[in-house]
């Protein structure tokens, strides 16, 4: 296999909140994938064209209408490169439009499942049921193609619900074979990749490894450099790959900000005792907590961490002369904190956003930056990492400071750690953590009255929030046993005197998000 120029397909960012799932369910099918911006110049592709064997284009959906003056378009080299190119959504509008179709915002638009009936399976819906549940989320719809084009696909309210060009592998379809709720979802994807593109299934993450460190060394040569250790998968796998590399020219800090769950500092030191990196362990709570004073607002709490932790850094860094930074920053962390051009900024993910303008790094390195979260954990295994870091749950950088909503306090947070412990042992005891994304609790701001043996308590409301995903964009909230959840609520409010009702969150991802803040 060309190691170094894997077969890849290049995802066009219009701006569409799916555009990860559609570079997962490619990679899923062992073929490489990149996230670009919808207007990557020229000169960019060319530099993509130098690491990658592009072997096609995929162009996502969007919030835009692809008639507005304003709205993004694309660069004519990519639908003139010969190269296969499917328009997913806004993909598929916009190619209609600049072939000299018609597309208009729809009196009946379509959101959620609708039924495809396809007129002519071939190309990207080859294989496909004559009628086959979709997934849609559009208010325009393409109402007219030029002679050149064929309608492949219809719904009820698209009469072009997917397209091909007679003469050239260029194809449009309507609704989005990424989710889920699309049933043939991956033989659309199949069909592109192996039947349209030609590529080849031979993308693997181990065969990334190598790659991953022959770049972090001719980057950091023999400079000295830091990395923010959490304990957690991600920050654990650089770490791992940087001690490779810099032996001990790396240091590893894990800077106990004070928003850690019970016991967690201790158990990160436990777990790497022993191993070939060198843990520091900086004490920074009073700093963290002294600069929470009165914050209220989620993404200034987000700010101000993500700003304290690099200001740490940078002291600690400066004491072992570190001029690099590495980072566990994996791909949804960039697009969710507003990677993408067009997408809307959700929120900070603090190890992304929150650097302050002046860093004193010559350089901030990393390496799982174009990975998703399962494929850090296959990465993981090939390092030899052990399981109890391969499987622990994300923790959100900022810890429980964005699960306490509104104002950070010592008391709160040692309220907090408690119900926290609580409803893992509940999990635990019940054999249920290997199905959950996350389980955690959330103290909210809401008081409300309880009775405690014969008296009026009056005390903080505790939320439960676990939830299953496979990468986080998505998420369900798990339907735990009744018994589960009766037990650990009797605990918390029994065994917390200042929590006098505990409630369970039954919201997805969208529309909310896995935590509160
Ligand atoms: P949301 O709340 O955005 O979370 O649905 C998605 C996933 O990301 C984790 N998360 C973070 N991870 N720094 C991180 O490294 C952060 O600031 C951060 N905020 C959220 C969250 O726990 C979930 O798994």
């Amino acid at each position: 296999m060309d190691i170094v120029r894997p077969d890849a397909i290049l995802v066009l960012d219009f701006g569409g909140q799916y555009c990860h799932l559609i570079a997962r369910r490619i990679r899923e099918q062992s073929v490489y994938s990149e996230i670009v911006p919808h207007d990557i110049s020229s000169r960019e592709l060319g530099r993509c064209k130098e690491s990658l064997n592009i072997k096609g284009f995929i162009l996502s959906g969007g919030p835009e209408s692809v008639y507005k003056k304003t709205s993004p378009k694309i660069n004519s080299e990519i639908l003139n490169s010969e190269l296969p190119v499917l328009g997913l959504c806004y993909g598929h509008q916009l190619i209609a439009k600049v072939y000299g179709g018609f597309v208009e915002s729809a009196d009946r638009k379509e959101f959620g499942i609708a039924s495809a009936l396809i007129d002519r399976p071939v190309g990207v819906l080859k294989g496909l049921k004559a009628r086959t549940q979709v997934w849609m989320s559009h208010g325009d719809t393409v109402f007219e193609l030029s002679e050149d084009f064929e309608v492949l696909a219809h719904t009820k309210n698209s009469p072009i619900a997917a397209f091909r060009h007679r003469y050239k592998p260029i194809y449009g379809i309507q609704w989005h074979p990424e989710v889920i709720h699309t049933e043939e979802g991956d033989q659309v994807f199949r069909n592109f990749l192996f039947e349209v593109c030609g590529c080849i299934a031979n993308w693997k993450i181990e065969n990334v490894t190598q790659k991953l460190e022959d770049e972090m060394r001719g980057r950091v040569g023999r400079g000295r450099a830091v990395i923010a250790l959490s304990g957690g998968i991600d920050s654990s796998t650089a770490a791992i790959l940087g001690a490779r590399i810099l032996g001990r020219n790396l240091s590893a800090i894990l800077v106990d900000h004070g928003f850690m769950r019970e016991n967690e500092t201790q158990n990160v030191q436990k777990l790497f005792k022993g191993s070939e990196i060198d843990l520091i362990v900086v004490d920074a709570k009073r700093r963290f907590l002294d600069r929470l004073v009165g914050v209220v607002d989620p993404e200034e709490k987000r700010r101000i961490i993500g700003e304290e932790f690099i200001k740490v850094f940078e002291e600690e860094a400066q004491k072992r002369e570190a001029e690099f930074l590495i980072q566990g920053t994996i791909y949804p962390d960039r697009i969710e904190s507003g990677f993408g051009k067009l997408s809307s900024k959700i929120k900070s993910h603090h190890n992304v956003a929150g650097l302050p303008k002046k860093i004193k790094f010559k350089e901030i390195i990393e390496p799982l930056a174009n990975l998703y979260k399962d494929e850090v954990r296959q990465l993981a295994r090939g390092l030899d990492l052990p399981e109890e870091i391969i499987n622990r749950q994300p923790f959100p950088g900022p810890g429980l400071a964005v699960r306490i909503v509104g104002q950070v306090t010592e008391e709160k947070l040692a309220i907090l750690r408690k119900a926290d412990r609580i409803l893992n042992e509940e999990v635990l005891r019940a054999s249920l953590e290997k199905d959950l994304w996350q389980s955690f609790a959330v103290l909210t701001n809401t008081m409300s009255t309880g009775v405690k043996g014969d008296s009026r308590s009056y005390g903080y409301v505790v939320a439960l929030r676990v939830v299953e995903s496979r990468e986080a964009m998505t998420a369900a909230f798990t339907k735990l046993p009744y018994e589960v959840l009766e037990k650990t609520s009797s605990r918390i409010t029994n065994e917390i005197p200042k929590v006098s009702r505990v409630v369970y969150d039954i919201t997805n991802k969208p529309p909310a998000t896995i935590e509160w803040e």
